[in-house]
């Protein structure tokens, strides 16, 4: 469904809902001590889980200090969108109904396209760390902030490390979701410029919606394909089906490369200890996750976190950017009550000429800070847990950077970084931040990897394709001109200036090609050519093509 059809039916929604919309009294809602901020997530979801405690551990934080909100108290109310664009949209609804001055959210790009809209004509700042589609763009969507590295990064830290191994073709699975459709096609392009390509782009339904069948079908395509680099832009629930499919099928084998985006290191880091099943299938894998800087407010939290979320959930690092994200409001709203501004809100002319349409518009108001409380969070400049916070004048988070992630026998081990100022490195990037980049190819290191299979040389990506089946080569059993090409008398080896040039070929080749000589002709005549191109044009198979030849008839093979 294209956006627009989306668009068009959230608007029929909207219409819809406002006509049911609960009407509250504007003073009732206006709470002057309280900072109302919403919080729109699927909250069974590992990141929803994640963000929950760490959001509320912000919200603590902020409230007992007083001098950051000057007595006022931050309130985060959470809507579980449940993975529903209607619940999303609908709770976005509630929120700027009720004086919200910012909304954390939504997870997913889909809906931040659509509430993109809602929060450009209410001047209602969105946040988000988890909605990182690269298609997102601060010129369309100037009410929506990425407060985590946007997904283009990622695409650029995959394809360099694909450009890095040698590659030339990778396979790309992905769910077909805003996101991970635009962060393929970003892949493409940052591929395209390196040299590589991706030679087949293999379709999944939205996560968490794909079927074993439908992953079973993809993969099975994938097994006949050349390539053997296969880069898996998904969410978890997607991903790990798609893994497991894969291990059944033979495909975490020997010669099989698999890089998956930042979905496995946030299962790798929040789900421990990992189902037996489920570490056995994704081992080899290489993953990515966002890199934070190692620092004591990082320890720290790092170690209040059992108690936070009782156990419940592991940390990851969209914890922290979440942590982060409820402190950037706090303190943007804190400099718009500096700036001599409050939270107050008006009424939407444009909804309020709608009136005559029976629809109570009213409720939703234009909050008269949202400018001025958007650009304070766009001006950031803070040290998080994250580390440094500051947007640059693309709106992009500054020093974006991964951490490379080698899945292996014992759990994972890190191989590397990648950043946008460095490329590959086996140091942590913020010590190269001071150096000038050096992206030379003779510049970028990685540890080594354990790849499928338990193997430790770097696999070529490539394999003849159509799962290894042999190419098959007739020869003719000449009588004359034997020079060139003949059967040994009474064996099945052949020789010849014809052979000797396809062997000295076959040896320059960058991979194995496992070919097979089949003779053809009695070895007393000439054979005929139009009888062999008319028996293979005819689908003969080669065992009848052999036997005709009655060389290689065991009873008369000597
Ligand atoms: C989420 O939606 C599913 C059905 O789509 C329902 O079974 C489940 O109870 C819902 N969960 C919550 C927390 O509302
Ligand atoms: C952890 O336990 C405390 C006390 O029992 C409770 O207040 C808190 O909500 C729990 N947190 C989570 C994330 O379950
Ligand atoms: C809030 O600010 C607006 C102008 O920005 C002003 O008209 C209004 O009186 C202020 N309200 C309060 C309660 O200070
Ligand atoms: C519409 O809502 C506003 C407050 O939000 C209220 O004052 C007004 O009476 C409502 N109008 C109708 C026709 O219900
Ligand atoms: C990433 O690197 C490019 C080229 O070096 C630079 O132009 C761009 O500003 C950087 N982006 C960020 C967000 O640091
Ligand atoms: C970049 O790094 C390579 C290898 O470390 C080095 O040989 C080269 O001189 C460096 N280039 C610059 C411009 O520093
Ligand atoms: C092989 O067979 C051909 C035809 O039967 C004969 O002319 C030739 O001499 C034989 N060559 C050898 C090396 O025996």
């Amino acid at each position: 469904m294209s956006l627009l059809m989306t668009m068009i039916n959230l608007v029929l929604l909207l219409s819809i809902f406002i006509l049911f919309v609960q009407v509250f009294p504007e003073e009732a809602a206006l709470r002057p001590n309280v900072v109302n901020v919403g919080a729109i997530f699927s909250f069974d979801t590992i990141n929803g889980k994640v963000a929950k405690v760490a959001m509320k551990a912000a919200e603590d934080d902020i409230n007992s200090d007083p001098s950051i909100l000057g007595g006022r108290k931050l309130f985060v109310a959470l809507h579980d969108s449940n993975y529903s664009s209607f619940l999303s949209f609908i709770g976005a609804l509630q929120f700027m109904e009720t004086d919200t001055v910012a909304i954390i959210g939504p997870q997913s790009s889909v809906m931040a396209h659509v509430l993109s809209h809602l929060a450009n004509e209410l001047h209602v700042p969105l946040l988000s760390f988890t909605a990182l589609d690269p298609g997102l763009s601060p010129l369309q969507y100037p009410f929506f902030v990425q407060t985590a590295p946007n997904d283009e990064f990622q695409m650029i830290a995959i394809a360099e490390m694909v450009s890095y191994f040698g590659w030339a073709e990778v396979i790309a699975v992905f769910s077909d979701d805003n996101q991970n459709r635009n962060g393929i096609i970003m892949l493409d392009d940052q591929l395209a410029e390196r040299r590589c390509r991706i030679s087949y782009k293999a379709t999944l339904p939205p996560d968490p919606m794909a079927k074993r069948s439908d992953v079973l079908r993809e993969l099975a395509k994938i097994q006949m394909m050349e390539s053997r680099v296969i880069v898996l832009n998904t969410f978890s629930k997607t991903g790990l089906l798609v893994f497991e499919v894969a291990k059944s099928l033979g495909m975490m084998e020997k010669g099989y490369v698999w890089i998956a985006s930042t979905w496995l290191s946030t299962v790798l880091d929040s789900t421990s200890p990992l189902k037996p099943e489920t570490a056995n299938s994704i081992r080899g894998a290489l993953t990515l996750r966002p890199h934070t800087p190692d620092s004591k407010r990082k320890r720290d939290f790092i170690s209040r976190w059992n108690q936070l979320s009782n156990g419940s959930i592991g940390l990851n690092p969209y914890g922290l950017f979440a942590y982060d994200t409820v402190w950037m409001i706090a303190r943007a709203v804190k400099l718009l009550f500096d700036q001599g501004g409050n939270i107050s809100f008006s009424n939407d002319e444009r909804l309020i000429s709608l009136t005559g349409m029976d629809l109570n518009l009213s409720a939703l108001s234009i909050f008269d800070g949202g400018k001025q409380l958007l650009k304070n969070v766009i001006e950031t400049k803070m040290t998080g847990l994250t580390g440094p916070v500051r947007f640059n004048q693309d709106r992009f988070l500054i020093n974006p950077s991964y951490d490379i992630i080698n899945t292996v026998e014992t759990g994972y081990r890190q191989v590397g970084y990648w950043s946008n100022h460095s490329g590959l490195s086996i140091v942590p990037p913020e010590t190269l931040y001071g150096k000038k980049p050096n992206r030379s190819s003779s510049n970028q290191h990685l540890d080594s990897v354990v790849w499928p299979g338990g193997e430790t040389i770097k696999p070529r990506g490539w394999v003849f394709p159509n799962n290894g089946r042999e190419l098959r080569i007739v020869v003719p059993n000449r009588v004359s001109y034997r020079d060139f090409v003949s059967v040994v008398n009474g064996t099945n080896k052949v020789q010849g200036y014809c052979i000797d040039v396809f062997l000295a070929a076959i040896k320059l080749m960058p991979y194995a090609v496992p070919y097979r000589f089949i003779p053809f002709g009695n070895g007393h005549e000439n054979p005929s050519y139009y009888e062999l191109v008319s028996k293979i044009a005819a689908g003969v198979s080669i065992q009848h093509i052999e036997s005709a030849t009655g060389f290689l008839n065991n009873k008369n093979d000597k």
